[in-house]
């Protein structure tokens, strides 16, 4: 099966350079993800305590993580358009193609989207009420986890021109998923468990916060390292399974390749500083700013250690189907890219900056009193 054709127009930036911003991008979308999916599993599980025992500690920290999940949806899709504009000029090839073949459900990514984000706002109004979200809460961390599954989709189809041909013989409507792929489920779930870590460190680093009262402390920085702990541990195991599922010529190909490698140390070594991490934090008497803080960045450097082995597979098993990224013609414009660059840090640092106010600004208390 051949790809489509080379875009004639020549890129506009190195490949080497538009990888190491997509796949850092990436990295963020993904830790946004993460946090979101985390943030919806322990709403429900406040949820649940709030409702059975009546615990007001519970029902504030429902409430302080359930106000935040809308902020963090803005992040997660903010950070998912920079990838999706360098995965269109790396790999256009490829995806447009997978997303074209199952088109219903990729376009319905928009709507699940805008539902999904509908009911975070449905979910925080509530919760800052004390009022049940229990419905609410679930369906917007199915949608969510729906929406994970049809990237997954999309990425793996990407991956297999070979099946490309029958499924379009099979309808030309986009109105299908795609065949079997063993490689498929292990890979969403890794993302899915990954939530419980990241997720795990967002609400460790809430018991901070000055604006809630020691009980509500102890329950996030109870909650948060234990999430942390279980979403380790698990997805260690999805980690080896997306690998041991792949073909013998792919894990030949990867035990190769140095950037594996160095991914591949990356996601391990953070992983388990994240596990140390969080056992220490959830043995301390109260919670503390400074493993609050360390844990977020050491599971920010494990996911983006797994991005790079992610990064290492697709490029590993195009390049065994004749498609290599690199063989690209580039004419690139450094002054466009220097004024890129720029911005790009400008961006960042006053995001740093607006962070810092937020940080030093007095809050309110978050006590719910209903
Ligand atoms: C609730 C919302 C979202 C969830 C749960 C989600 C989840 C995921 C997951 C699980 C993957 C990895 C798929 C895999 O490789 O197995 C992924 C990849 C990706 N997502 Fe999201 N996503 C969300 C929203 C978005 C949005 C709104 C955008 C873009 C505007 C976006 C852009 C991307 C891109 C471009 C990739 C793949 C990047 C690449 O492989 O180069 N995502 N997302």
């Amino acid at each position: 099966m051949e790809f489509p054709r080379l875009d004639p127009i020549p890129i506009p930036a190195p490949v080497w350079l538009m990888k190491v911003l997509s796949l850092l991008t990436m990295a963020l979308h993904f830790f946004a993800v993460q946090v979101l999916i985390g943030s919806l599993v322990a709403v429900l599980i406040l949820n649940y305590r709030v409702r059975k025992h009546s615990d007001p500690s519970a029902k504030t920290a429902l409430s302080v993580i359930a106000r935040r999940i809308p902020i963090v949806m803005t992040y997660v899709i903010n950070l998912g358009v920079p990838p999706l504009l360098f995965l269109q000029v790396l790999y256009g090839r490829a995806i447009y193609t997978s997303t074209v073949l199952i088109a219903v459900m990729w376009l319905s990514i928009v709507f699940q989207l805008m539902a999904a984000y509908y009911l975070l706002y449905v979910v925080s109004d509530r919760a800052s009420k004390g009022k049940s979200v229990g419905w609410q809460a679930f369906v917007a961390l199915m949608l969510a986890a729906g929406i994970g599954q049809i990237y997954t989709m999309a990425m793996t189809l990407m991956l297999k021109p070979e099946a490309w041909p029958g499924m379009y013989a099979k309808t030309a409507t986009g109105l299908q998923g795609i065949p079997h792929e063993v490689t498929m489920m292990p890979r969403w779930l890794f993302m899915m468990f990954g939530g419980l870590i990241a997720g795990g460190c967002w609400i460790a680093l809430n018991s901070n916060l000055s604006t809630i009262e020691t009980g509500t402390k102890k329950v996030l920085q109870k909650l948060g390292t234990q999430f942390t702990i279980a979403g380790v541990l698990v997805q260690i195991g999805f980690g080896f399974r997306v690998i041991a599922k792949q073909p013998l010529e792919i894990q030949q190909a990867l035990s190769g390749s140095a950037l594996n490698k160095v991914g591949t140390a990356l996601w391990g070594i953070c992983a388990v500083v994240t596990l140390i991490i969080a056992v220490l934090h959830l043995r301390k008497a109260t919670p503390s700013l400074w493993l609050g803080w360390t844990a977020p960045v050491t599971t920010f450097l494990s996911i983006a250690g797994a991005v790079l082995v992610r990064d290492q597979i697709r490029d590993l098993t195009l390049a065994s189907k004749g498609f290599d990224v690199f063989n690209r013609v580039e004419s690139s414009n450094w002054f466009v890219i220097g004024l890129f660059l720029i911005l790009f840090v400008a961006g960042l640092g006053t995001l740093g900056w607006l962070l810092s106010v937020m940080k030093r600004a007095k809050g309110n208390s978050e006590e719910v009193l209903a």
